[in-house]
């Protein structure tokens, strides 16, 4: 679909992305599709930044006027380090991918992962009920940046979460980091499913062009009502969602997520709580 283009005046609004490469990022097109739509006076650009000149770029788009930045791969952890006030998120995630330019100068860091995913969840009405007597469980696969922001959220939603990973290191050292969580030996965790009302790929597992993309596990032990969700997004329905699919249980794929983490730095930087809905879903998907 066509959008008809923004014209940008001199109080335009201005956010953007910092990557290296940043061609791939998804980003821009998110963001110029709500700015297009709800008809924004401001442009989201993509900045390729080398590591090297990061913190320079920063500053350059703070004394710029920019209103923030989403930052992406390899910039995560330089961003943490600049950033002058760290929102919860930020704190529990140990990670940073939204900056918010502050009036007094401030650098506020945001961590939108986590939340997005748990957005995502109760958009499609598949976040699991609380009840005081019985806390939910959750189970994630893996132990890097997208599965402590993700079993972070889950946490501070109430859920009892639990990892795996193929390096058990990993997954010790990110329950040191998140007090009350388990781990599951990943030899043994298709065995446990039934244990868990939630089930989170956080790995590329099943990603096109990742390191497995026909990572199928056995989901035969699941309880009839486990939701079993991926933050893979291409393709849209992985190995692991087919196979959930086919147990009868109910799914949710990764883009959701990614539109929905989106959502928080919008409503920081342009000052619009944007929707996400099928029209977008299927723009983007377009741009796969
Ligand atoms: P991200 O920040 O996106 O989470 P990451 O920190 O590189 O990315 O983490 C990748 C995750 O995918 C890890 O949990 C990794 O497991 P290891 O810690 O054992 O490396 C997991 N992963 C990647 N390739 C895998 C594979 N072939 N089999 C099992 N797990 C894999």
């Amino acid at each position: 679909p066509m959008l008809p283009r923004q014209i940008l005046t001199g109080k335009a609004r201005l956010a953007g992305v910092l990557g290296w490469p940043v061609s791939h990022s998804r980003s821009p097109v998110l963001h110029n599709y709500w700015l297009s739509r709800y008809g924004i006076d401001g442009a989201y650009v993509p900045l390729p930044v080398h590591p090297d000149n990061f913190e320079q770029a920063v500053r350059g788009l703070q004394a710029a006027g920019f209103r923030g930045a989403n930052v992406t791969i390899p910039h995560k952890e330089a961003a943490y380090a600049l950033t002058d006030d760290l929102d919860h998120s930020a704190q529990r995630a140990g990670a940073v991918n939204t900056l918010v330019f502050q009036p007094d100068g401030r650098i506020r860091g945001i961590s939108t992962d986590g939340d997005g995913f748990v957005d995502s969840m109760k958009a499609e009405g598949l976040f699991p009920h609380t009840h005081a007597t019985e806390r939910k469980r959750a189970l994630l696969l893996g132990a890097g940046g997208a599965a402590r922001s993700v079993a972070a959220a889950l946490q501070d939603q109430g859920l009892d979460v639990a990892v795996t990973n193929r390096t058990v290191e990993r997954a010790e050292k990110l329950a040191d980091a998140l007090p009350g969580l388990d781990v599951v030996s990943w030899a043994e965790w298709e065995a446990q499913l039934g244990m868990y009302d939630v089930l989170v790929n956080t790995t590329s597992l099943g990603m096109e062009g990742g390191p497995d993309p026909m990572f199928r596990p056995n989901l035969k032990r699941a309880a009839h009502h486990l939701v079993v969700a991926d933050i893979v997004y291409v393709p849209r329905l992985t190995p692991l969602l087919a196979e959930a699919e086919q147990q009868g249980l109910k799914t949710l794929g990764g883009l959701g997520m990614l539109l929905h983490q989106a959502r928080l730095g919008f409503r920081e930087w342009f000052g619009q709580d944007p929707e996400v809905d099928a029209d977008l879903e299927a723009y983007v998907r377009a741009t796969f």
